[in-house]
């Protein structure tokens, strides 16, 4: 009888711990482009993950001492690494997500569409490893221009016929970390509780922060709409002027992957109340790709959320029907780009 007792004890104890412990599963995600600027913060910060068990660092060159370093923290996760094409496939077999930062960020004077040639080669080389060694992966897209690679991929995936418009997201969490960020200093507000939905793309004038569903509910001048929309819209190249040829945001970055990675791994643990805002097939509007915000889910896109949209101001509405021709030259670019090829 006293065995008995003290075994109830030990159950009951264990169920206490079950539910403590915050998750029921681990994860495995590969970064794509690990060795550089935004890939090495982005890897130590998936590091200090709970969620993840096994971290895939893929590179061209480089990765073998980022991979060594990190595996040094005493956080739960394996880190591998991978270097170059012929190690590509083991990087991504069994991965439940794939975060792709690989290409060649922006100096001065340059426009995410600049980029494109070179990202362009390199996104669709990447999505067809993907497509064929975890098609069932979610796939955060961060290399630029966004507005292009995004439909290259879905291309790419269709032609392989593994495309699943929900588990494909371009990663645009930098531009509402920023929104955030600069709304709060505006309006003095505590920046943990701001939240400001950004949709359209991730390029310029695409980028459309939705000031007037900022919450907390708060009011703005029109100067302040003005400046705000044009330093949001802008922020990107205030970092690229800042460092001077030296590349792009890297660590803002980085910090907003590992937010849309961690909510992702939320999202596939079960809890049923992640949104982000993200770049993906749509039909809010005419536009095939558009950001918005999404509720996340263990199958990617649970739900796109709509009501950001409906009752705009002027300012908004304007802005909106401006963005479009750009954003849609964009996606067709990328899409002209797959069918071009032989
Ligand atoms: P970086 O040049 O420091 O690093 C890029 C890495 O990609 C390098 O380690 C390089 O070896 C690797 N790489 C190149 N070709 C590859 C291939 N075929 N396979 C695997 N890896 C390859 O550039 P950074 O600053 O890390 O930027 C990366 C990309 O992220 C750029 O396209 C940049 O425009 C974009 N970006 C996107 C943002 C967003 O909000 N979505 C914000 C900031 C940058």
């Amino acid at each position: 009888a006293l065995h008995e007792s003290f075994s109830s004890k030990l159950e009951a104890r264990q169920r206490i711990t079950n539910q403590l412990q915050p998750y029921a599963s681990t994860f495995k995600v590969a970064v794509l482009g690990a060795a550089g600027g935004i890939g090495q913060p982005l890897a130590l910060l998936i590091k200090m993950s709970p969620l993840v068990s096994a971290l895939h660092l893929y590179d061209i060159a480089n990765v073998k001492g980022v991979a060594a370093d990190l595996s040094h923290c005493n956080t739960p996760s394996q880190v591998l690494d991978f270097t170059g094409p012929a190690e590509l496939a083991n990087c991504l077999k069994g991965v439940d997500v794939v975060v792709i930062p690989a290409g060649v960020p922006r100096k001065p004077g340059m426009t995410r569409d600049d980029l494109f040639n070179i990202n362009a080669n390199i996104v669709k080389t990447l999505i067809e490893a993907v497509a064929d060694n975890c098609p069932d992966a979610l796939i955060h897209i961060i290399s630029n221009p966004v507005n292009s690679t995004v439909p290259i991929a879905a291309e790419v995936l269709k032609q392989k016929g593994v495309y699943n418009p929900k588990k494909l997201f371009g990663v645009t969490t930098l531009d509402v970390v920023r929104a955030n960020t600069f709304v709060a200093q505006k309006k003095g507000l505590k920046l943990i509780d701001v939240d400001v939905p950004v949709v359209g793309g991730h390029a310029g004038i695409t980028i459309l922060p939705l000031l007037s569903k900022t919450r907390p509910s708060t009011t703005f001048t029109d100067k302040e709409v003005e400046e705000l929309t044009a330093r949001i819209q802008n922020a990107g190249t205030e970092v690229v002027e800042a460092k001077a040829g030296a590349g792009s945001a890297t660590l803002s970055m980085a910090y907003a992957a590992a937010r849309f990675v961690e909510s992702s791994l939320r999202a596939l643990d079960g809890d049923a109340d992640v949104y982000e805002c993200s770049f993906i097939q749509s039909d809010l509007n005419e536009l095939p790709f558009f950001a918005s915000r999404v509720k996340m889910g263990k199958e990617g896109v649970e739900a796109v959320i709509s009501a950001d949209l409906q009752g705009l101001t002027e300012f908004e509405e304007k802005a909106l029907e401006a963005l479009k021709p750009e954003l849609r030259a964009s996606i067709e670019k990328g899409v002209a780009f797959v069918h071009k090829q032989p």
